[in-house]
């Protein structure tokens, strides 16, 4: 399955997936990241993985950008997009170009806590638990269909970083194994829902 990671920092998901899926099941044919430091850019030359920048901050508005954007993510040709740390709003046209085969990872239990700081905002809020989740991305920011879910304990002594850590690693068997379904055909977006086979 032809694969395009987007990035925006450290790419500890990206490296997951580099670590975790078969060539043969995600062959993640470009990496492109809005920002030149991306950490995440380091991890793609490691693996010999085509990697690419385009900034935003060459683009007058969000609209040029993502148009820009998804022009050379359609070079690749991918059959499925994989928003992996990309830290930007994306415009409907966007999504809607890529509605079905375009995921992302929130670190939170949506539909709680969209957006940002999502760790210090489960702490304040006394959570018990919290977590990432894998969806569709729709046009609703971080409001797309739930894939799946993993859950943490919320500590006692936790702070937003050791929080933010005990997701992160459970981030990384979480995306690739919704990834690996979306692969071999038994997930898919259909009239707004993520149906996975085998559920109800
Ligand atoms: C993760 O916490 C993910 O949930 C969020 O951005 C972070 C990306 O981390 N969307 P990394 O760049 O993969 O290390």
């Amino acid at each position: 399955c032809r694969t395009v990671i987007l990035i925006s920092g450290s790419g500890s998901n990206l490296q997951a997936f580099i670590d975790t899926l078969h060539p043969e099941q995600a062959d993640i044919v470009a990496v492109i990241s809005n920002r030149a430091d991306a950490y995440g850019l380091e991890r793609a030359a490691r693996a010999g993985i085509p990697h690419a920048v385009l900034s935003h901050r060459d683009y007058p508005d969000r609209a040029s950008y993502d148009q820009a954007l998804a022009a050379l993510i359609d070079s690749y040709q991918p059959e499925l997009v994989i928003l992996a740390g990309f830290m930007r709003i994306l415009t409907p046209g966007f999504v809607s170009h890529y509605l079905g085969r375009l995921l992302n990872i929130h670190p939170s239990l949506l539909p709680k806590y969209t957006g940002l700081h999502t760790h210090q905002r489960a702490l304040e809020a006394g959570d018990s638990e919290h977590g990432a989740t894998v969806h569709f991305v729709t046009e609703e920011l971080d409001g797309g269909p739930a894939i799946m879910q993993s859950h943490v304990p919320v500590l006692p002594d936790d702070t937003a970083d050791s929080l933010a850590e005990r997701v992160r690693n459970t981030e990384h068997r979480l995306y690739p194994l919704a990834a690996s379904l979306y692969i071999e055909g038994r997930l898919r977006l259909e009239n707004g829902r993520a149906l996975l086979d085998g559920s109800p």
